[in-house]
């Protein structure tokens, strides 16, 4: 049973407020802290900021705070819920709140508290909380699926400071022989490719974006590319990384077409370019790079392009739905409905509960989609989606560069996770889109 639940203010990866809930139980007490995009498409829940811009830029959450304090935790206390019951929990959090985008207590609040109750969970049954994440998914456990790691190396769109218009440049170690040899390749591929930019673009092209890959000021994504194709040469990797993109298309759709130049002052209506343009330069890109893996390559209101184009995609490259479906049940049915992509991406601060998640990603496994889990471009220690992305048999995910500690905490558990469960655990690699197989 739970004893107390209690919310704090500490700071996510840019320094920006978020919350941490701790649920204590006669276990012990078990935390989470959820992260933060950069993004707020319409179909996510609400994350809930303060708006008072003379504090934290208007991005405070005690507001959330007072919520998880005040009124979600009195009243979850009061209904002296089971912590293993996890859809009950989160049942009785959506009720409480009763609105369709969380808005009234926030997602942030709501989701902090689902995540915390889910450790609890795991520490009351003394399982790792993969594996109790697969007992409430209810999908089949040994051997665990290790996801394929992609690496998000070269930041642009807006998670960085330049031109580049593509939101991430991704490196996917598929042909490694396990996760942890996926991670090697993946920081011996980032290191030249650090090298290789700085001695042909200067110094500050290996600034870092907010990921934490380097962010060098390019102007197209042709040059990036050649940049981490040598990287992977380099390092002699050729036949064993692919490269996945996260154009994240919603970000530079204006009056129905693509604005290359989304960032720039100069940006000229007349160089806009049309779907079937941007399409047609997708497709230029996929035959001469090694592109496994296109995200949201159109905005969350095109709906008419995804559909056109998912068939002339299929088979060259898997398509992944992010902001068009924001792993809300009701937009992924309709997305099977009207094939537009065959992965979703799976965020749980953009649907706020652990249940609903879980449901999210079993709505597209029905469908013979793939899933991928994500962190978020704002992102903390915790490292909930690592096992997430183990427990739900993903075996494919995203947590960023293979540096810096936020998106590393969640590389390393996954390195833990595969290094307990020994014969008992299967590292994914090129099986990423079909872990059924597995
Ligand atoms: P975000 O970006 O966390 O800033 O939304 C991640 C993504 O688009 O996949
Ligand atoms: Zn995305």
């Amino acid at each position: 049973t739970i004893s107390k639940i209690y919310a704090r203010i500490v700071y996510d990866s840019r320094g920006d407020p978020t919350i941490e809930v701790d649920v204590t139980t006669e276990k012990g007490k078990f935390s989470a802290i959820v992260p933060s995009g950069a993004h707020h498409n319409s179909n996510e829940c609400l994350d809930l900021r303060d708006g008072d811009l003379s504090k934290w830029n208007g991005l405070g959450v005690t507001q959330a705070v007072h919520n998880v304090n005040d009124i979600i935790a009195p009243a979850i206390i009061k209904a002296n819920l089971d912590v293993t019951d996890q859809e009950s929990v989160d049942e009785f959090l959506i009720d409480l709140d009763g609105t369709p985008n969380k808005e009234k207590l926030g997602a942030n609040a709501i989701l902090a508290v689902s995540l915390a109750v889910a450790k609890a969970g795991a520490g009351k049954k003394g399982s790792p909380l993969y594996k109790h994440i697969a007992d409430l998914a209810k999908l089949h456990e040994y051997p665990f699926v290790i996801p394929t790691p992609f690496f998000n190396v070269l930041n642009g769109g807006i998670h960085s400071g330049g031109e580049l218009t593509f939101q991430e440049f991704m490196i996917v170690p598929y042909g490694a022989p396990s996760f942890f040899e996926a991670v090697r390749y993946a920081t011996e591929i980032f290191h030249i490719l650090r090298n290789i930019t700085t001695e042909k673009y200067g110094a500050t092209a290996a600034n870092l974006g907010d990921e934490g890959g380097i962010a060098p000021s390019l102007d197209t994504a042709n040059e990036a590319l050649d940049l981490i194709v040598s990287a992977i040469k380099g390092a002699g990797y050729e036949d064993k990384v692919g490269i996945a993109l996260d154009a994240a298309a919603s970000d530079f759709y204006k009056d129905g077409k693509y604005d290359f130049n989304f960032k720039s002052k100069n940006s000229n209506p007349n160089d806009y370019l049309t779907s079937d343009q941007l399409a047609e330069f997708y497709l230029g890109l996929i035959q001469k790079y090694p592109i496994i893996s296109l995200e949201d390559p159109f905005a969350d209101q095109d709906w008419e392009a995804w559909v056109k184009y998912f068939p002339t995609f299929e088979g060259k490259v898997q398509i992944v739905a992010d902001a068009i479906t924001a792993t809300t049940p009701e937009i992924i049915e309709k997305a099977i409905e009207k094939k537009i992509a065959n992965v979703l991406l799976l965020k749980l601060n953009q649907i706020g509960t652990l249940t609903e998640a879980i449901d999210a990603a079993k709505i597209a496994y029905d469908a013979g989609w793939g899933v991928q889990v994500s962190h978020r471009s704002g992102e903390t220690e915790d490292t909930t989606i690592a096992d997430l992305a183990v427990g739900l048999r993903t075996a494919q995910v995203k947590s960023g560069a293979p540096a810096r500690s936020e998106r590393f905490a969640k590389y390393n558990q996954i390195i833990r996770i595969e290094d307990n469960l020994e014969q008992y655990a299967r590292y994914a690699g090129k099986d990423f889109h079909d872990s059924n197989k597995i």
